[in-house]
């Protein structure tokens, strides 16, 4: 396996509609390959969740994984998973504004609102059908995600730039303990 080069805000492939995969590009060495190297690129940077496009790839692919991770150490877990030409549509009309933080833009987080529940259908990396509802950081990370393969950052998505920070005034002025 090998860690990818993360692509950062101002390339153009993070602006791009990534493509759709047959099934039969999906079943090949070379993406399961490659699926195998977002996995691993995602927890060499700690992310919990990567995109395709993000490693230059503009393929409708992404990953999530919410382990231990020291970025989002209050965070609820979420198991490996790879969603494959995913869609997404709300339960209801209900958004929450929580931070988010992305490997393309470094040392940033910033308030976003998302949708607290929605449907996700898409395919797992063995091109097995995947229909199942998603709630909270889940249904963020999964919106976070999507928003990348549709040429989309959290930015677009912030209701106003006024929350936006860096890493350190963020632990500094907007975080208790
Ligand atoms: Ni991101």
């Amino acid at each position: 396996m090998s860690i990818l080069k993360v692509a950062r805000l101002g390339h153009p492939v993070l602006r791009q509609i990534t493509a759709t995969l047959s099934l039969q590009q999906l079943q090949s060495g070379e993406i399961q390959k490659f699926i195998d190297d977002m996995v691993e690129t995602m927890k060499e940077y700690d992310g919990v969740g990567l995109a395709a496009d993000q490693v230059h790839e503009s393929k409708q692919i992404a990953v999530l994984e919410v382990a231990d991770n020291p970025r989002y150490p209050e965070k609820p877990k979420i198991p490996l998973c790879v969603l494959v030409n995913p869609k997404i549509a709300p339960l209801t009309d209900e958004t929450e504004d929580d931070w988010e933080g992305c490997l393309s833009i470094p040392d940033l987080r910033g308030q976003v609102p998302r949708y607290k529940s929605i449907r996700v259908q898409a395919l797992d990396r063995e091109g097995k059908e995947l229909d199942f509802v998603a709630h909270d950081f889940h249904a963020r990370v999964i919106q976070h995600e999507w928003d990348h393969l549709n040429g989309k950052v959290y930015l677009d998505r912030m209701r106003d730039l006024s929350t936006l920070a860096f890493l350190t005034e963020f632990a500094r002025y907007w975080t208790h303990s």
